[in-house]
Order: C-alpha cells, then structure tokens, then sequence
C-alpha cells in the first residue's frame, strides 16, 4: 500500500511517500481503508521530534491521527463493525497513523461515520472534536448562559469548540483575525475579537471558561478575564495552579485519549445539524509537505483534509 513514513525526526523533506506493508490486524483490531485523513498540528509535532520524551516511536513511523474510511477486515474479537461499515476514529498515537491506504485501529476506538457528511469532512473531525469535546463539555462541563471565550476560534479545535459551547447555550466570543470574522460568526460566535488589533483581556470581562489554544502570554493573559470560580482549560500546557488560586479560578490542562464514546456524540450533533466541519483545505495525500507548511504557518482556516483514495 502507499503511506506516508518518517524514517528519522526532521523538517518536512523526511516525509516519504512510499511503499509500504500492509498492516497487521490484532483480534481486537479492524483492518480500515482510509477515505480521508487530516492534518493536525501534532503531526509535525511529532514528525519534528517534540514528544519524543512523551512516546518513543520506532521507524519508520506513519504519521496522521484522524481517518474515515470503510471497513476492510476485521480481528477475530471485533463484534461492533463488520465489513463495509463506514467508521471515523482518532486512534493511538502511539501506532502506525492514518497516512496510509489502510491502518488497523482497535474497536473501541472507533465510531460509524455521521451519515451526513462526506469521508473528507467526517475524517477532520475525531481529533479536534474529542479536543473540544473533553474541554467544553467533559472538563468546562459549559451550560446555558455562560459566558466562553474560545482562542484561535478558526482554528480546528477552536472551530468546533464554538460550536460545541452554542448547542450548549452558551454567549461565545471568539478570538481570531479579521479575514476570519465572518467564518467564526458563520459557526455561532456571538462576539469576535480581532487579536491583531484588540487585546482580548481588554474586551472579554467575567468569562465563566476560557478555551487555550495557544499558550504563553494567550494563557496568561486569559486567567484574568474569568469571573471567581471560572475555568481555564488549556490543551496546549498545565497553567500556573498558584496564579489561578490567587486570582479564585480555576484551571484544567488535558491531553486527549482515543475515544468511540465522544465520536458517537460528535456524529449525533452532525446529524441533527447542531456541527458541522469546517474544512479549509485539501490534499491529496502525496502533497503531504504542502499540507505541513500550512498546518505550521499556524494560520489554517478550519481543518485540513487529506484526501487518500475511493469512495
Ligand atoms: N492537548 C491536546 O490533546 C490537544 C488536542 C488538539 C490540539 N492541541 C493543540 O492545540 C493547538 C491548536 O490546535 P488547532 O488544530 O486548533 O490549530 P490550528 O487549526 O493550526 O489553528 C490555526 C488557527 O489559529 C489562529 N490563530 C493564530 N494565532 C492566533 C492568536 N494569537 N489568537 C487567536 N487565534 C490565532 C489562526 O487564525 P488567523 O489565521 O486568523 O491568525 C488559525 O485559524 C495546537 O498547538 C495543537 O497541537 C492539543
């Protein structure tokens, strides 16, 4: 099959379009022919060598952590999908990923494909949606009327965590830049704050949660506009707990974990039209470098897709 592989950590000229074996199907493993898979930035996180203290990988590597495909075969203990079922997943980034014409996932990592949806959209949505998932609603637990500030709204996580906070009934005020205004009220925000030109914790006052994207002086920043008892939820790095004490908030870091559970949910809110994904662009997957350079320049629209073979 062809694949995407890295053979050492590097820019993006170690990333090789090639022949590969197909993969090994375990008994709770399903053998899924990739559709469509998609670029997140931990990708080339991971294709650079950033979580190698983290989970030490063995080369070659396939890289890409989001997939929607069909089942191909399936182990001798799978008893949710049977051949032909159409399945998204984010599975174990610690496995073979999704660049590749087929990729063992196991069961319980996966979910029937929303209905609604073609392959392209429904493969970008498993990583960002159980990112803004597991921080809107599992960690933030968000309800009607609260008040979310979401950074990097045009973003892959921050798009859908927009979304995720309105069907919640939250007033959602978002942060991007101006040519991506109309995107971000388009999904639901109520307010934007163009970050080029407006300090957000200038203009966002008494947020009940704030959604970190990005970090550094963002996350720093973004403890000061919570009203008492509010929650920072970071998914880039663990905020000062001593801060957000100090300042009578409250503060969350999460890493996520593969999860059919939140898949299955994430396709409900498709299907009735409540979410829907924001692809930006799409490659196929031999274009994998160009996909990288826009996931890095840090300025996506949405989410990136990867295009891979039939249906
Ligand atoms: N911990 C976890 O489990 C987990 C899970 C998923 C993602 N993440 C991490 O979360 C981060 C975001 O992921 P993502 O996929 O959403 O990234 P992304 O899609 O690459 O984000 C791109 C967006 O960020 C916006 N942006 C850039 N600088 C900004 C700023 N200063 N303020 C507001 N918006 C800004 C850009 O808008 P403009 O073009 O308008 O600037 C662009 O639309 C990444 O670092 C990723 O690795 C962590």
């Amino acid at each position: 099959m062809k694949a995407v592989r890295i053979h050492a950590y590097g820019n993006a000229d170690v990333l090789k379009y090639e022949d590969a074996p197909l993969p090994d199907v375990a008994p709770n493993d399903v053998l899924v022919q990739v559709v469509a898979a998609s670029v997140n930035p931990v990708d080339w996180k991971i294709r650079e060598g950033y979580l190698q203290q983290m989970i030490s990988y063995q080369f070659p590597l396939t890289l890409g952590w989001d997939v929607s495909g069909v089942v191909d075969a399936v182990g001798s203990k799978v008893t949710r999908f049977k051949v032909g079922d159409a399945v998204f997943s984010r599975p174990d980034i610690r496995r073979n990923g999704t660049y590749a014409e087929y990729v063992a996932i196991r069961e319980d990592e996966l979910a029937l494909k929303p209905g609604t949806i073609s392959h392209v959209e429904a493969a970008t949505l498993p990583l960002a949606g159980i990112a803004a998932w597991e921080a809107i609603v599992t960690t933030a637990k968000v309800t009607a009327g609260q008040r979310v500030l979401i950074h990097a709204a045009s973003g892959g996580v921050g798009s859908i965590a927009v979304q995720l906070a309105k069907s919640r009934g939250a007033y959602v005020i978002a942060t991007t830049s101006e040519k991506n205004r109309a995107l971000v009220r388009s999904i639901g925000a109520d307010e934007v704050i163009d970050y080029r030109v407006l300090k957000f914790e200038e203009v966002a006052r008494e947020m009940d949660v704030v959604l970190d994207t990005m970090g550094g002086q963002v996350q720093e920043a973004s403890l000061s506009v919570l009203k008492p008892g509010g929650i920072l939820v970071s998914i880039i790095s663990p905020p000062p707990e001593e801060r957000a004490k100090a300042l009578g908030v409250r503060s969350a870091f999460l890493f996520i974990q593969p999860s059919a559970a939140i898949l299955s949910q994430l396709a409900a809110l498709v299907e009735s039209g409540k979410l829907r994904p924001i692809v930006g662009a799409e490659f196929a997957l031999k274009d994998i470098a160009k996909a990288h350079a826009l996931s890095q320049s840090g300025h996506a629209v949405g989410k990136i897709a990867l295009y891979v073979g039939q249906p």
